[in-house]
C-alpha cells in the first residue's frame, strides 16, 4: 500500500453498481475519494480503471463496507486491483486508526471514534467553521494534527503552522488520504510527532499568534483539557493572540458540562474574553 495508490469507498462504488445494473458501460467515478473524477469502464469482469481491473466480487465487498476506505493495490504479475482497507494499529497508543468515508473528505476514526463532525456537516465544513472562528494569521500552533485539515486550512492565511500529532498511526493514515496531501507538501506547514502536553513546554514564551486546539474528546485526552495545559497555552501565546478550543456540541449534555469546566480553567490560566462559539462547537479566548 502506498500513498499514491488509488483510494475508494462505498460512496464511489454504489453508483457504479447501480450503473452496471442499468446496463451502462462508460461512466465517471473517482479514485481519490471524490476530489477529482476519472472515466471508468464497466466490463463483464469488473470495473476497469486506468490503474487496472477491480473484480465485481471485490467491488461488492467495498460497496458493502460503510465505515472504511480502501486503497487499490496492483499486483506485480497482473493488472488486477486488490482493495486493502486503510486500517493501522498503532503500537504507540494501542489504538486503531482508519478513514471513515463521506461524500466529501473522510473523517479520522481513532479507536472507532470519529475525530471530525460527520452529522449535519461534513469534515470539510467542520474545518471551515473552525478556521473561521480561529482566524489564523502569523505563527500558528495546531496542537492536534489528525488528518491535517485545520493545519492545511490555517496555512492558507498564516506565515507558518506547527502541527503536533501524538500517534504515528494517525500520520500514516493521513498519507493515504488525498485531502491530507498538503500536510506533507505545504512549505508553511511543519509536522511534529509527540505529545502536545510535552512538546509545547519546549516553545519559548509568546511564540504564537494563534493556537488551534482541536483535541479528542475529554474522555480520551483529559490532560489536553487540564489547567496545567491551559497555563502552557497561555504562556506560549502572544499578547493579543487568540486561542480556538474545539469542545463538541455545546448544547449536548456532555458538551455543556465540559464547556463550563473549560471556561473556568481557561479563565484561571489567564485567558480573557472566553466566548462560546456554538456553530463551531468551540470556545475562543484571548491573551
Ligand atoms: C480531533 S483530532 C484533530 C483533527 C485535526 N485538527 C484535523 O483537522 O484533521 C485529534 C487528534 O489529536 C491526536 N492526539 C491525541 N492526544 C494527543 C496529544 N497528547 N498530543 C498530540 N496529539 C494528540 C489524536 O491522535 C487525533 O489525531
Amino acid at each position: 500500500m502506498t500513498a499514491t495508490d488509488p483510494i475508494i469507498s462505498h460512496i464511489q462504488l454504489k453508483p457504479l453498481l447501480k450503473a452496471r445494473r442499468a446496463g451502462e458501460t462508460d461512466v465517471v467515478s473517482s479514485v481519490d475519494l471524490n476530489l477529482t473524477q476519472v472515466p471508468v469502464t464497466l466490463t463483464p469482469e469488473g470495473i476497469r480503471y486506468a490503474e487496472g481491473l477491480l473484480s465485481w466480487k471485490d467491488a461488492n465487498d467495498v460497496a458493502d463496507s460503510d465505515n472504511a476506505c480502501y486503497v487499490l493495490e496492483r499486483g506485480a504479475a497482473s493488472d488486477a486491483l486488490t482493495p486493502v482497507k486503510v486500517f493501522v494499529f498503532s503500537e504507540e497508543t494501542r489504538r486503531h486508526c482508519s478513514l471513515y468515508p463521506t461524500p466529501a473528505a473522510p473523517a479520522l476514526l481513532v479507536a472507532g471514534l470519529p475525530m471530525h463532525r460527520i452529522k449535519g456537516v461534513n469534515p470539510m465544513q467542520d474545518t471551515e467553521l473552525k478556521i473561521k472562528a480561529a482566524q489564523p494569521t502569523g505563527i500558528v500552533l495546531d496542537t492536534s494534527m489528525g488528518l491535517g485539515y485545520t493545519a492545511i486550512g490555517a496555512a492558507r492565511t498564516a506565515e507558518h503552522v506547527i502541527t503536533i500529532e501524538l500517534d504515528p498511526g494517525v500520520e500514516e493514515v493521513a498519507t493515504y488520504n488525498p485531502y491530507s496531501r498538503e500536510l506533507f507538501t505545504h512549505p508553511r506547514i511543519e509536522r511534529r510527532i509527540g505529545d502536545s502536553a510535552e512538546v509545547i513546554t519546549e516553545f519559548p514564551d509568546d511564540s504564537f499568534t494563534r493556537i488551534i486546539h482541536d483535541p479528542p474528546t475529554i474522555v480520551l485526552a483529559g490532560d489536553l483539557y487540564s489547567g496545567v495545559y491551559y497555563r502552557e497555552l497561555f504562556r506560549i501565546l502572544r499578547r493579543g493572540g487568540r486561542l480556538f478550543h474545539y469542545i463538541g456540541d455545546l448544547n449536548s449534555t456532555s458538551g455543556a458540562r465540559t464547556v463550563r469546566g473549560v471556561i473556568d480553567r481557561l479563565t484561571a490560566a489567564g485567558f480573557k474574553n472566553v466566548t462560546r462559539r456554538p456553530e463551531a462547537f468551540a470556545v475562543i479566548a484571548f491573551k
